[in-house]
């Protein structure tokens, strides 16, 4: 039977009765198949990895190594949060590693949105056999892939960074205890293993991260733009009771100028795109109904604490036709 297929006896996981069945057999599975060899998990601080990250504590405590790239791809306030959370809360074994120089000097001049993924991967994966290098014992790669990656790699809709694109030299076995779920299956395991609700409840983010909103070949400026208005965007979305309601809500920037007018004088500046949309499984989506006012408060916002951006836009296109990011 192929492992990456769903079996369609297998439940959807709604309950956390359904959820701690599923989490006794993952911890059984796990423990079979490590043995008292170290896991290397790359724990982004999304759902699914850390998800994986407790599942695996429960299954192996500190034989799970944790690391936490900083690829210069990570939302306002991230990578400091998962130290927190997972190094002085969990108490986890956290490695941090920062590699926004390497990601973005080979990400510079690239276009093509599969090509970034492909690098980014690759990138991620030379970091993680960096690290287990440096740790030694390490024989297993945790990773968060959960079942839309799947599908969606074996339908060629895009290449998702941690599905396949491996190195021949890669030689990890992998551990991928949430690869045959959805992600609301996901969260229900999430609660049940005890994990906070600000965790479980989080909006997803790609594992390319910022790379994917930052259209285009990637540079520092735009990055910078995308990533503090997305700061903005999610603020204001907290602030006016939408976080936890709104499924998925971020900003991407195009990589074109467009004229505007500062002081009055001539402004080019880039546009923002606004995206906030509602789905189950991340396979279809609508648009939230934003309401107008609040749409210009952080238009206003955007605009005036952005440098580089005179445009905010609202993307009204439900998936699909549109996929929910824009690469
Ligand atoms: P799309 O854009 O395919 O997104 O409608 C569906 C969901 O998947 C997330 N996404 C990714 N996640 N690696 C990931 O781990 C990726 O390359 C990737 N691309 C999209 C997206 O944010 C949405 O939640």
């Amino acid at each position: 039977m192929d492992s990456n297929v769903r079996p369609d006896s297998m439940q959807r996981i709604t309950t956390e009765a359904l959820a701690s069945a599923f989490i006794d057999e993952q911890v059984a599975a796990i423990k079979e198949q490590v043995g008292d060899k170290k896991v290397l998990l790359a724990l982004s601080g999304g759902v699914d990895s850390s998800v994986v990250a407790a599942l695996l504590i429960k299954a192996i405590g500190k034989q799970l190594v944790c690391v936490h790239v900083n690829h210069g791809l990570l939302r306002k306030g991230e990578p400091e949060q998962v130290i927190e959370v997972f190094r002085n809360q969990m108490d986890a074994n956290l490695i941090y590693v920062d590699a926004v120089d390497r990601f973005l000097d080979r990400l510079a001049g690239v276009a093509e949105p599969e090509k970034k993924r492909k690098i980014i991967g690759d990138e991620f994966i030379r970091v993680f056999e960096e690290e287990a290098r440096k740790l030694e014992g390490i024989r297993f790669l945790a990773q968060g892939t959960i079942y839309p990656d799947i599908l969606e790699s074996k339908d060629g809709v895009k290449a998702h960074h941690n599905v396949g694109g491996m190195p021949e030299e890669f030689d990890f076995e992998l551990v991928e205890p949430v690869k045959l779920l959805f992600k609301d299956e996901v969260r229900v395991v999430g609660k049940t293993l005890g994990l906070p609700d600000n965790m479980v409840y989080r909006q997803p983010f790609p594992g390319p991260g910022l790379g994917v909103r930052c259209l285009g070949a990637i540079t520092r400026e735009r990055l910078e733009c995308v990533r503090e208005s997305d700061a903005i965007l999610r603020e204001e979305f907290a602030k006016n009771g939408l976080q936890g309601k709104v499924w998925q809500y971020f900003t991407a920037i195009p990589d074109i100028k467009s004229v505007g007018v500062k002081d009055g004088k001539r402004y080019e500046g880039y546009p923002v795109i606004i995206r906030a949309i509602n789905t189950k499984d991340a396979m279809t989506a609508t648009v939230e109904n934003v309401p107008f006012e609040l749409l210009q408060h952080i238009t206003d916002r955007i605009t005036h604490e952005v440098e580089g951006v005179n445009r905010v836009l609202y993307d009204l296109t439900p998936k699909p036709i549109g996929t929910i990011e824009w690469e």
